[in-house]
């Protein structure tokens, strides 16, 4: 019961943390076409931030507690390389959106967005689907 629980709530913290990266990176994206400028579009990406924040506490708490405490033994994923990889890629994918996050969220009064904010959104999304397939396999003892 517990499992299923914390399984469910993984997923959706997962599911939650894309749908905000996809959102915030399609936002910033028409921001650099838009030729109007938007002097309270930090207040939009703040809230779009503070949900993906939630979303990642969720997954990442969830996510702990089914290695740590619930379900499967901790030796199974502990010992699994697949798992290694796949908490690397999650420690990678969180690091990328830190720069876009605290730059899209301060009051900027004119400054364009840079490109590297940009990038590194974009760089992110990738990750977002190779994570869930190693996922896939270590859940299944696959490299264990
Ligand atoms: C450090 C953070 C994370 C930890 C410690 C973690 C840990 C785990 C564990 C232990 C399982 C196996 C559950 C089981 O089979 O009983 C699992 C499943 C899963 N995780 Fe994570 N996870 C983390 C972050 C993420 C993120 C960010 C994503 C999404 C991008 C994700 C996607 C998945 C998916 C899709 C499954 C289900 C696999 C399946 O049953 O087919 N995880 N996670």
């Amino acid at each position: 019961m517990a499992e299923v629980l914390f399984r469910t709530l993984h997923l959706f913290g997962a599911l939650g943390m894309a749908a905000g990266m996809v959102v915030a990176a399609l936002a910033a994206g028409s921001l650099t076409t838009d030729s109007e400028h938007h002097g309270s579009a930090h207040l939009a990406f703040r809230k779009i931030y503070a949900w993906t924040a939630v979303a990642i506490a969720l997954s990442v708490g969830a996510g702990l507690v089914l290695w740590l405490a619930v379900g499967k033994p901790a030796a199974f994923f502990s010992n699994n390389p697949v798992f290694h990889a796949k908490v690397a890629l999650v420690l990678t994918l969180l690091a990328t959106l830190l720069y876009p996050a605290w730059f899209l969220c301060r009051p900027q009064s004119s400054q364009a967005i840079p490109a590297t904010v940009l990038r590194l959104q974009k760089s992110a999304l990738p990750l977002m689907l190779v994570i869930p397939v190693l996922a896939y396999l270590m859940a299944r003892g696959i490299g264990y």
